[in-house]
This record gives C-alpha cells, structure tokens and sequence, in this order.
C-alpha cells in the first residue's frame, strides 16, 4: 500500500511576507457567512487565504524552514517567565517566532473593517496595524478615522498597567512589545470586535503605529491565551471563557476549519482532561500527559520528562502555533525508537531537517496515542506523518524539544491537532478532544 498524499505545506512569515500575493482579502469564494458563534478558520496557505505564497517552495525547503522556526517557537514558549503583564514581550534579543498558522476573519469597528487575524492560544492580547502604521507588513490597515465606535485609553486608564512599557504621549497610553524579531510600538485602545456575529463594544486591543522585523502577523494577532486582556478574559460575560476550535488539514479540498465561542453548541460526546494553569507560564493551556502509547506498547519515559511542575513551569501544553509536536528528548527518543521498531528494523531510516525519522519506502507506521489523564487520544497516521510531493519520503511528524535548561516543556503542536476539536473549557477545567473532519 502506497502513503501517496498530496504535498502538506506549511508557511513561515519571513518566507510569505517575500511571496505573498497582493490581493490582501479572502478569495470570496471562500467566505460564507459566519453564524451564530462560529466563523471560519482558514490555514494560512490555504486557496482562499491572501497570504498563500505566490510561488510554491520546494518541499525540502519548506520542512527545513518550519523546523527552524518551531525550534525558535518551543524556545520561547519554554522561556516565558511569570507574567504580571497581560502583554508579555513575546521574546528578546534575536530570538524569531514563527507566527501562528491559522487565520480568523474579524470585523472591527463601526461600521466593521475586516481584518486576518492569526489566532494565537499562547499569546494573550489582541494587536492590528493602524492606518498610518510605519513598517506594518501589509497594505490592509485599519483605519481609527474612519469608525465612530473608536476611542484611545488615556494613561490614567487601569488597562494601560496591564500593558508592557506603557508611556504617556500627552495623555494617550501607548506601548512598545517585541514580538519574534519584530519590535511593535501601538496606541492602547477600543472599538468595538465581532468575531462571529456578536459584536463585543469597548474591546481593548493595541493599534501599531511603528513595526520593525518581518515577524508581525500581517494583519494583526488575536490572543486566545488566559491572562486579563485576552479575548476570553474580555468577553467573559458572552462566551464565558470557552472556545473550540477544529483545524483544518492543508490536505483538506476546503481547506477552511472552525472556531466556536461560548460554551453553547459545544460537542457532547467529547473526551476532557483536566486544563491546568502553571504560575510560571499563566498564559498557557496546560494538560497532564501521563504517558505515550506506540502501537500497543507503552513506551518508557523518565517520569520527569513528563512531570508537571508549577515550580520550573515543566509540563505539556497545547498550542495552536507549533507546527509540530515537540517532546523532552528523554520522551522523543522512547516514541521515536519504538515508532522505528514498529514500522520495521531492517528499513533504512534517514533524516530531513530536524526529523530523524524518515523513509524513501512506503511505510505502514504504528498508531501513537497520548494517554492524558482521564483521556487517550490516538492520532490516524495523517496527525503522525509528512509526506513529500512525490511520495518519495515519508517522516515522522515530531522531534525532540530544544535541548537547553528552559527545556521542560512539552507542545501538543497543531499538525496532531488537525481534524480534531478541541475545547478549551476554562470555567470547568477541562480540555477536550473529539475527532472532527473540519468543514465549515
Ligand atoms: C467545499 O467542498 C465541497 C465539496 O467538495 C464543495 O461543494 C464546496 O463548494 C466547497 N466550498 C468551498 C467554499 O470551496
Ligand atoms: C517605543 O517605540 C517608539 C518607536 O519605535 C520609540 O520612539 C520609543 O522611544 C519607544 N518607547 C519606549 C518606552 O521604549
Ligand atoms: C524487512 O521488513 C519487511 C517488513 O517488515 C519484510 O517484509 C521483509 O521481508 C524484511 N526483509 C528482510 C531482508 O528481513
Ligand atoms: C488509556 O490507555 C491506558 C493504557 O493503554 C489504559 O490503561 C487506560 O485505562 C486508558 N484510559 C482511558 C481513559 O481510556
């Protein structure tokens, strides 16, 4: 049996922003009307997304890029100190963070300007390029003048201390964050936000006035982290602090998946673990991963390359921004040695980048399950492989997390979580997770 499928591709800010068309709205083929509280979730590369790159890129150099900018996300994700500030500074020094890789469609002020959002369950605020933006990567802006709903936070307003740096331009609060290698300098304001079809008034989000670096989502960041200026955090009273989203696959021919807000309409028959919340890294979504499964065989893990521990930040979160499934090396070797086991000891295993387990045969590879507490989740072999255009090598679709003394955390990536729904359940402490064929 042959593992034929078509090309996944996967996007890097540096390399779209190079290539990306100019038309900078969704192919209206694409768009159908969001309803009630759910709207479409689009992969960046996607048909319908204006940030598709023009110009296809050669598999190779597309896995080999992704690592590295995976590698540079893990990093980050592992380093975030405590967070007192809503708005952390996403990363210091040259530290570069690949930009999330799903796109929602926001309507912002009245009457509604469009904007791409990239939707980010690691990042807490929400951010766009203002008219007048200096540097801003992309020509769409949203322009303040032009809606009557509009309003700046002067510096005497409590969110401006839930900001990074925030300064007084007379008495506008304004603010400067580092975001991968982009530094932003925005204007704290509100206007009114409709993601689905509920408008949320006086929503508090930065306006970018200036942006350095080629790491700024196009057209802006949605945070659907947990701290106090995050979207759940602001739109506490209408969605309660529950969303779930279902990603879909580059494979897939609609290519366009969904976010749900608000506990309404939410899948009954969906298994939970517990969500849990880490002081070191309040905004993350934490879960316990207990153990891994191979085929049949639990595989055997240092309990400490597994271990929660609010003290070191350690653990295993998920994370809609990593490409990729990273595990602490202890962990990645146990899976991956397995995995080799089981697809056959006498094939020829080679590497492609930061994966070391590739084939240039046809494979029948295990299934892998995590075994959360409460939940197991046994991934179909299209969450676990990647495959190139002709078919011709096939890899494992997880690596060993950086190996440096932040290195204690674990990220449940989003190439596993396609085609499943996910279900951040705050209010009851629960994350869920249901096999779904994403369409929307
Ligand atoms: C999605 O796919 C279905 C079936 O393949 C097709 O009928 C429909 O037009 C597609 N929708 C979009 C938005 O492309
Ligand atoms: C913020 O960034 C702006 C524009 O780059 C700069 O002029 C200003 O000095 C910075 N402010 C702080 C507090 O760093
Ligand atoms: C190698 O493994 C494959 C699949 O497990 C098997 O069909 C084949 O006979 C093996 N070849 C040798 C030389 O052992
Ligand atoms: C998950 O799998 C493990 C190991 O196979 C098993 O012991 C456990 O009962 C399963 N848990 C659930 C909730 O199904």
């Amino acid at each position: 049996m042959r593992n034929t499928v078509p090309l996944p591709l996967f996007s890097f800010i540096p390399i779209f922003f190079i290539f990306f068309s100019e038309t900078l709205a969704l192919n209206p083929k694409c768009e159908i009307q969001d309803h009630g509280s759910t709207l479409q979730v689009f992969h960046i590369f996607s048909p319908c997304s204006p940030f598709k790159p023009s110009k296809p890129l050669s598999w190779e150099q597309t896995v080999l890029d992704q690592q590295a900018k995976d590698q540079a996300r893990v990093q980050y994700l592992s380093s975030l100190a405590v967070a007192r500030k809503s708005i952390v500074p996403i990363a210091s020094g040259r530290q570069i963070i690949q930009s999330p890789t799903y796109i929602v469609r926001a309507k912002i002020g009245s009457p509604p300007q469009t904007l791409l959002l990239a939707m980010d369950t690691s990042n807490d605020a929400a951010w766009i390029p203002c008219a007048g933006c200096v540097g801003c990567p992309s020509s769409t802006f949203f322009d303040p003048a032009k809606s009557t709903s509009f309003k700046k936070l002067s510096c005497a307003d409590s969110q401006c201390k839930q900001v990074p740096n925030p300064t007084c331009d007379g008495s506008a609060c304004v603010f400067n964050l580092t975001y991968g290698g982009s530094t932003i300098a925005a204007n704290l304001v509100q206007d009114t936000v409709t993601l689905a079809t509920d408008p949320v008034p006086g929503y508090t989000l930065g306006c970018i006035q200036k942006a350095t670096g080629n790491s700024v989502p196009p057209q802006g960041l949605l945070g659907l982290g947990r701290g106090p200026l995050s979207w759940l955090s602001q739109t506490q009273n209408l969605y309660q602090s529950t969303f779930s989203y279902c990603l879909p696959s580059f494979k897939s021919p609609n290519f366009s998946g969904s976010l749900r807000l608000g506990p309404v309409a939410q899948p009954i028959r969906i298994k939970f673990t517990p969500l849990l919340k880490n002081p070191r890294r309040p905004s993350l979504y934490y879960v316990n991963l207990e153990g891994i499964r191979v085929g049949r065989k639990i595989v055997d893990i240092p309990p400490a390359a597994l271990a929660f521990n609010t003290a070191t930040g350690a653990g295993t979160i998920f994370d809609s921004g990593t490409v990729f499934t990273r595990l602490v090396e202890p962990a990645y070797i146990a899976v991956r040695d397995e995995f080799r086991n089981r697809v056959g000891k006498n094939l020829t295993v080679t590497s492609l980048g930061g994966f070391d387990t590739c084939y240039t045969v046809p494979i029948v590879a295990p299934a892998i399950t995590f075994i959360f507490s409460g939940m197991n989740v046994t991934l179909p072999q299209d969450n676990i492989l990647i495959h190139s255009t002709a078919g011709s090598t096939t890899c494992l679709a997880m690596a060993a997390a950086p190996t440096n003394v932040n290195s204690v955390l674990n990220v449940i990536a989003n190439m596993q979580q396609q085609n499943h729904r996910i279900l951040y359940d705050v209010p009851n402490s629960r994350l869920g997770v249901a096999r779904e064929l994403c369409t929307s």
